[in-house]
């Protein structure tokens, strides 16, 4: 048990009055989430509705203008009410609690699959090289890509791609890892791989945000749907309960497109033809 989880109580991440702007543009309106221990949440909602300012405020990659952001017991209070070396402290503790799946993998081209998950380790951990290699060969076979550790990232596919990041992020042994549209940038054949060793990851008790609009994944893995539109939460429950009966009039118009949006083809059918994406619903 690491010090900072003494009475951090059940709560791994803790957002309050979130408040995020970008020059004249409020993109976090307020924002309250909390997300307990071992909790898969996954974060729905249209285009430009700040899911990915709010994920990356998390781990403070986005400085937010007010409210308090704590995750694993360590909390940063945004807009300057914190001394300078206090927060920075805090920022540094909670980013080494946290990983970050991007939606572009954003691995080391001149590393293999191996030297991309055994670089934090080594870099950032300070662990012998042996003992990351090992840690690493561990992490990518559990991705199902032992037999990949030396290719270069230019010969991997991209659903391969995406679960040596995940890897990589499990290396740097987190309690909070955070998706940011993991299956987005892939081909749709590619998809079950990266969210069957995501299925895993939560079977195994990760606590995990989940900014994805993977209907089928939701249903199968998520704890908790929260739904986003304009800056704010404007809806929330257990996936079953949101996903079939959505009470906010947006949130099912977006659930109606994204529904179409990720289908499974009929057998021996074509898939339907995918509809304009969401944000033209507004
Ligand atoms: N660094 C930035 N500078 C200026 N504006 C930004 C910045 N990052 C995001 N925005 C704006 O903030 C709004 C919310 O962006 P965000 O990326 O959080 O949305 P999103 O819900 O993740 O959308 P998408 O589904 O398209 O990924 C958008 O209008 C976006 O243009
Ligand atoms: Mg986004």
């Amino acid at each position: 048990m690491r010090d900072d989880d003494k009475g951090g109580g059940a709560d791994r991440i803790a957002i309050r009055a979130l408040h995020k702007r970008f020059g004249a543009l409020e993109v976090l309106k307020g924002v309250d989430l909390t997300v307990a221990r071992g909790e898969v949440v996954v974060v729905m909602g249209p285009s430009g509705s700040g899911k990915t300012t709010l994920i990356r405020c998390m781990n403070l990659l986005e400085e937010p203008d007010a409210g308090t952001v704590t995750v694993c017991g360590r909390t940063v209070e945004c807009g300057g009410a914190m001394r300078r070396r206090e927060r920075a402290r805090q920022v540094r503790a909670i980013r080494h609690r946290t990983a970050m799946v991007f939606q572009q993998f954003n691995l080391f081209p001149h590393l293999t699959a191996l030297g991309n998950v055994a670089e934090g380790p080594l870099s950032v951990r300070g662990m012998p090289r042996e003992a990351a290699r090992v840690l690493g060969l561990g992490l990518l076979d559990r991705v199902g890509l032992a037999d990949k550790a030396d290719e270069y990232p230019a010969r991997l596919s991209g659903g391969q791609k995406q679960r040596v990041a995940i890897a990589r992020a499990l290396a740097m042994e987190p309690e909070v890892v955070l998706f940011d549209e993991p299956t987005s940038a892939l081909d749709p054949e590619l998809h079950a791989e990266v969210l069957a060793v995501m299925r895993e990851l939560a079977r195994d008790g990760m606590t995990m945000v989940v900014v994805t609009h993977e209907v089928q994944f939701a249903r199968e893995a998520a704890d908790r749907v929260v739904f986003m539109d304009g800056g704010v939460v404007l809806e929330s429950g257990p996936p079953q309960e949101f996903l079939n009966h959505p009470v906010h009039p947006r949130a099912q118009a977006f659930l109606r497109l994204v529904a179409h949006d990720t289908p499974a083809p009929p057998p021996g059918g074509e898939p339907p033809a995918r509809p304009a994406r969401w944000e033209h619903a507004r």
